[in-house]
């Protein structure tokens, strides 16, 4: 089939990438001029492992183009995505103008009924204002609108973004027609050919709901763990046997029981607010989730208090921050810890040095007096604390030794709960842990 995908970013790029290699004839478009030029010439705009390999052998066979230009890639699509940004307002609520926009290219380059398919998250109804842009803009051309709209949320992860697209958990596909669902299911029928997962047919609200409920649900279960984590720091208990005998419960699972700094991402903080603010636009207050905003702030300010506890005055003191990113495996810092952390500590006058494998070049302007290290030996050479925020796997295996040999004073702020902390010990060092007894004596008496 024919398919349009509008804003190739992190979704929209593997989205394209993973239709053209079912056998789909895929065009990007996207109207960042300079993001459709290096895709052109095979640069990819971001770091997504195995996207680039894909990218390039789906144009080389031809199945995958990039445009700038709508009348190269609407015309003659079947299916049209939309996959742009949907960022958060001052007031919390979603900033739905770049999917209004989308629409608007659609209602004037489509030369035959289309369907629109929503991938962005939008809150729920969005469906009706595209419709009602795609009716108005028909109108307006003196004509009516043909073309339908659905909703086909996405779930992928980034850092497994391929994989997840590829191979995933389920395809959930809101139409309000059968012939909307009968072209939805033709698209993903090579999919479900190799891969064997429900597909979830529902009208487009219950589509657009089940993504905000999902990403609301999951960042729930980060802050319950999280909130578990204070009282297990309190009462002298350890969250991660805690998290580990809960999620034996098959009711309850271990995914997303990690006690840590919190959710980040350009996602999960969003879709929060988003939901939120779309459930009181309805007349519901949906006051658990402005309790998980709360506890995510909260995990973001542990760091800080440990370094200062073990460390007192933060003032004249060299703080390595291993990982920016908001996760490992990507080098989005949307919404990443590691960046408020990073701020306060130089609110507090400590120097920080920072390093991460790819995120480092989307935190230059943004921390310009921030030491960013080429290396991790650089980073630690000589810090008075080290202090872990992303829990990339060059970080995890770093041998204790070498900690203790190259940091200056014998302290470890392990923020995300992933080095093996009676190992860092027997080399002397002292290791504050989320969710674990407090460290009782302090490094050096
Ligand atoms: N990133 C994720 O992990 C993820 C996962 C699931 C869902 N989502 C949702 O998918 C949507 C896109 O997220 P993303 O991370 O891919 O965003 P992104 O910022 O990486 O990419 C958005 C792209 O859209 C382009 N764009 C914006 N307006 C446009 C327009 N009118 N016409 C053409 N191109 C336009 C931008 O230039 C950019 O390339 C969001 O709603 C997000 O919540 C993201």
């Amino acid at each position: 089939m024919k398919v349009a995908v509008i804003g190739v970013g992190h979704v929209g790029l593997t989205t394209a990438a993973c239709l053209a290699a079912d056998g789909h004839e895929v065009v990007g478009l996207d109207d960042d001029e300079a993001r459709i030029d290096d895709l052109q010439e095979g640069a990819m705009p971001f770091y997504e492992p195995g996207l680039d390999d894909l990218v390039r052998a789906e144009a080389k066979a031809g199945r995958l183009r990039f445009s700038h230009e709508p009348a190269e890639a609407i015309p003659g699509a079947e299916v049209a995505f939309i996959c742009v940004g949907t960022p958060t307002r001052a007031d919390g609520s979603p900033d739905l103008s770049a999917v209004q926009r989308a629409a608007a290219t659609v209602a004037t380059h489509a030369q035959s009924p289309t369907v629109v398919a929503e991938k962005s998250t939008v809150p729920v109804r969005t469906g009706e204002r595209i419709k009602q842009a795609l009716a108005l803009e028909a109108q307006a051309q003196g004509g009516a609108s043909a073309h339908e709209v659905v909703s086909n949320p996405e779930f992928l992860r980034e850092g497994t973004a391929v994989e997840d697209t590829l191979r995933p958990d389920r395809v959930v596909v809101g139409a309000d027609t059968e012939r909307a669902h009968a072209v939805m299911r033709r698209l993903w029928q090579p999919l479900l050919d190799r891969h064997d997962c429900p597909y979830v047919a529902t009208d487009v609200r219950t589509a657009e709901l089940i993504k905000h409920a999902s990403n609301a649900f999951l960042a729930t279960k980060i802050s319950f763990i999280n909130s578990v984590a204070r009282v297990c720091e309190r009462a002298g208990a350890d969250v991660e046997t805690v998290a580990d005998a809960m999620g034996h419960d098959p009711r309850i699972g271990r995914a997303f029981l990690n006690a840590g700094l919190g959710y980040g991402g350009s996602c999960f903080p969003k879709d929060v607010q988003a939901f939120l603010h779309i459930a009181g636009d309805l007349g519901y207050d949906f006051g658990l989730l402005r309790e998980t905003e709360r506890v995510n702030r909260e995990a973001r300010l542990w760091p800080v208090a440990q370094l200062r506890r073990l460390l007192w005055n933060l003032s004249d003191k060299t703080v390595a921050v291993l990982g920016v990113a908001f996760k490992p495996g990507t080098d989005d810092v949307r919404a990443a810890p590691a960046l408020d952390v990073i701020e306060e500590l130089s609110a507090e006058g400590a120097t920080v040095r920072i390093h991460d494998p790819v995120a480092l070049p989307n935190v230059r302007d943004r921390f310009p007096e921030v030491t960013r290290a080429e290396d991790v030996t650089s980073c630690l050479d000589g810090a008075h604390a080290v202090l872990l925020a992303t829990e990339w796997d060059e970080y995890v295996q770093l041998p204790p030794a070498r900690l203790a040999q190259l940091l200056a004073y014998p302290i470890v702020v392990d923020a995300r709960n992933a080095w093996d902390a009676d190992a860092l010990r027997a080399q002397g060092l002292t290791v504050a842990r989320v969710g674990a007894p407090q460290v009782e004596v302090l490094p050096g008496l």
